[in-house]
């Protein structure tokens, strides 16, 4: 639950630095959708960890600004580029999410109905992304996010 917890934390701080360089106004309202809805995933993941007695990762200040710079790059790009990026990152999420419900204990239903949500909405974030003219990311781009996905995810299990 701390990995997803950090996850949350980048994916407002993606969405963020992406709506600051987006250069359509429609599209950063629907940016700013997104990122309204992961704040309630912050919110769901937080409290469930603290319900289960662990702790935040002591680097999400780290998380935050090197996702929040991350977002911000991805929207120079231009916003097909941009929404390329984020559809790629809410399916990596969902794949994540996915290994999670495999391994969570079928009784911790707490925690199995916060994440069978999130992965819900990770999936309509996507979808809306390529609906919004989202570009299919190459794949050299793809395996090096997976790269730093799986980086962060290590870490965070740990710090
Ligand atoms: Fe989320
Ligand atoms: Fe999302």
């Amino acid at each position: 639950m701390r990995i997803n917890h950090v996850g949350e934390v980048c994916a407002q701080a993606l969405y963020q630095g992406q709506a600051i360089t987006c250069r359509d106004a429609a599209l950063r309202q629907s940016l700013e959708k997104a990122a309204f809805e992961e704040t309630e995933h912050l919110a769901w993941t937080e409290r469930r960890l603290v319900e289960l007695g662990d702790r935040k990762s002591l680097l999400n200040p780290l998380w935050y600004l090197g996702s929040l710079t991350i977002g911000i790059v991805a929207g120079k790009f231009g916003d097909t580029w941009s929404l390329g990026f984020l559809a790629e990152t809410e399916r990596q999420v969902e794949a994540h999410l996915d290994h999670h419900l495999n391994d969570l204990p079928s009784h911790d239903e707490k925690s199995r109905a916060i994440v069978e949500q999130m992965r819900l909405d990770e999936i309509s974030h996507a979808n809306t992304a390529v609906h919004l003219g989202a570009r299919q990311l190459p794949t050299p781009a793809r395996h090096a996010m997976r790269l730093v996905s799986r980086f962060m995810t290590a870490t965070a299990y740990y710090v």
